[in-house]
């Protein structure tokens, strides 16, 4: 069971009055009875003396001593008692003549012996003739027939002096009590609301709510204690918000980066996995508090991992993660000095492997594109420099050599074209454009071509549709590209249309063929540079860059351009531009 403090100050401070009230009584009435005890001594001492000073002076004979005893112990108000040498009692004022007679010999008496010796003897102790505690005191007395006299008073008197005391005690601790107990009460009642508010305060910043009370603690001790408390508890609370404050910096750091972090500590638990790290091994949130073996599941990480905790500097490795390994990754495990642990960095490295494959691949694809032609050319020019050649084939040889140079122009001047755009030097120069008036001119363009094939080409262009903001040249080549590739691709004889509509606040460029459509798994290739669908079905003179010009075009301005097959057959390319390019 357990008291409240109210209760334990209140049970505390009234027990130290009643032990304080007891203690008090005992000291008071031990010091009476010892006073009294004193004064009761002094006066027998006197008594003893005056009277054998008396008998000393007196020529009492045997027979009235008795009476002599009797009158003197009227007189004091006392015991008297006149003993012979012997030990015989002559004079008692307690006892007539017959109980005289019967009285036993005195010689043995403590007081008596003491005396013997000389001077005066005082012995308490009870007496069965009067039934009560007696003082005696006894001394030498010069007569005849009186060797000692002795005087005793009972000690009833001091007894019932004591017992007075403690009765008026009791009485004053009746009476005090409830002045004693009310003072108690508020005693403890004031100290417990300072105690209780201090704990509700405490109570508070348990849950959190470390606003500064607006309490005053008191100048005391225990408001000393309370307010050093309180300090502390406000600095705690200092810190831990700074602590949280550079968690939150820190957590935002890690989850804001690209590279993967992985935290260790000593014991090879996972303290930190940012969410980089997350995607590239598989693990969520959850992994922490884990031993990184049972959460990493990539063998070359674990034993980087392993080696870091033994405190070894791990090269860095490279190797890949995900579903069929589709990604790179740089990994480097390092030891954590101080605290210990190890931190894993992980760097993807994926699309830095695959640009530098895109470069190798167009350098290789520019070395095939220029050396076709330049085979060619070569081949005519040997054949020219023979001299048995006729005028005949010198025309062939020579229309060989313009037509492969003229390829190797268009393919160095689309190169180049990309270099720009890639570099950001075609700045767009935006103006309203008539989408019809350049359908027209694309038109125009490729109408030798389109003529040549019997093929007709349609447009048709929504009101709303009409005029777009453009780079009217840059659109002008997105769209010849677009229509030459129809043209190219389709059948003699076949369609082209041409379309422009609004939709949502975007202005769509269709072109539409009949021709052979593109194989669903080149829809997205085809616009990569120097990709073609079948190199032995391709154009002759084609270099393959045409629609990758045309998606950096339609990107400078903000769109997009898809590729897609038609339900009837063809090819669909759509071109969609903001109407306002931002
Ligand atoms: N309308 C189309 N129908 C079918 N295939 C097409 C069509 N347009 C493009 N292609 C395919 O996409 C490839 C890439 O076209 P792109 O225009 O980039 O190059 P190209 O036409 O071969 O050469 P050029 O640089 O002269 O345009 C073409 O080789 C062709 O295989
Ligand atoms: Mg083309």
């Amino acid at each position: 069971m357990t008291y409240s403090f109210r209760t334990k100050m209140f049970a505390a401070s009234l027990a130290a009055a009643a032990a304080a009230l007891a203690l008090a009584t005992m000291i008071v009435a031990w010091e009476l009875r010892s006073q009294e005890r004193a004064v009761i001594e002094q006066r027998l001492r006197n008594q003893t003396t005056l009277i054998a000073e008396l008998l000393s002076k007196s020529a009492l004979t045997a027979g009235r001593l008795d009476e002599e005893a009797d009158r003197l112990g009227e007189l004091l108000d006392a015991r008297v008692t006149l003993i012979q040498a012997d030990g015989r009692v002559v004079g008692d004022s307690t006892a007539d003549d017959e109980a005289l007679e019967a009285l036993e010999n005195h010689r043995d008496r403590p007081e008596v012996q003491q005396a013997r010796t000389g001077g005066i003897a005082v012995v308490q102790r009870y007496s069965t003739t009067v039934d009560a505690d007696l003082l005696y005191v006894a001394r030498r007395a010069d007569h005849p027939e009186v060797a000692y006299v002795r005087v005793a008073l009972p000690l009833t008197a001091v007894a019932e002096q004591v017992r007075r005391v403690g009765r008026d005690a009791l009485l004053a601790f009746a009476l005090a009590a409830p002045v004693a107990i009310g003072l108690a009460w508020l005693a403890s009642a004031l100290l417990s609301r300072r105690v209780k508010t201090i704990a509700a305060v405490a109570r508070r910043y348990r849950e959190g709510n470390l606003d500064r009370p607006a309490y005053d603690y008191g100048s005391d001790e225990l408001g000393t204690v309370a307010r050093v408390l309180d300090d502390s508890v406000q600095d705690l609370g200092r810190r831990l918000d700074e602590k949280t404050r550079d968690e939150a910096r820190m957590e935002a750091i890690l989850s804001g980066m690209v590279e993967g972090v992985l935290v260790l500590d000593r014991q090879g638990r996972v303290r930190l996995v940012n969410r980089a790290a997350q995607g590239m091994l598989h693990v969520d949130a959850s992994a922490i508090g884990h031993l990184y073996l049972e959460v990493i599941r990539h063998p070359d990480i674990s034993v980087q991992l392993t080696a870091a905790l033994r405190g070894e500097e791990v090269g860095a490795r490279e190797l890949a993660l995900g579903r069929n390994a589709a990604r790179l990754f740089i990994a480097r495990a390092a030891p954590v000095g101080g605290p210990g642990g190890a931190v894993l960095v992980l760097h993807d490295i994926t699309d830095l492997r695959h640009a530098d494959q895109v470069r190798r691949d167009f350098v290789a694809n520019v070395s095939h594109e220029l050396r076709t032609p330049l085979t060619a050319i070569r081949g005519a020019v040997e054949a020219l420099l023979d001299e048995r050649a006729d005028p005949e084939q010198t025309r062939r040889f020579t229309e060989i050599v313009a037509r492969h140079s003229a390829r190797m122009e268009r393919l160095v001047s689309d190169l180049l074209r990309l270099a720009r755009l890639d570099a950001n030097q075609e700045p767009l120069d935006i103006a309203p454009c008539d989408l019809r008036q350049l359908f027209e001119a694309v038109a125009a363009d490729v109408s030798a071509t389109a003529g040549a094939k019997r093929q007709r080409v349609t447009m048709q262009v929504a009101p709303d549709a009409r005029t777009i903001q453009a780079d009217p040249a840059k659109l002008h080549d997105v769209v010849r590209n677009l229509v030459e590739n129809a043209v190219n691709y389709s059948p003699d004889g076949s369609e082209v249309a041409l379309e422009a509509r609004r939709i949502d606040g975007a202005v769509e460029i269709v072109v539409c063929d009949s021709g052979p459509g593109i194989p669903p798994a080149d829809l997205r290739r085809v616009f990569e540079r120097f990709y073609r669908v079948d190199r032995s079905r391709a154009r002759p003179g084609g270099t393959g860059l045409g629609l990758a010009i045309v998606r950096h075009l339609v990107e400078l301005h903000g769109g997009h351009a898809t590729a897609d097959n038609r339900s009837g057959g063809g090819a669909t390319f759509t071109v969609t531009l903001p109407a306002q390019p931002g």
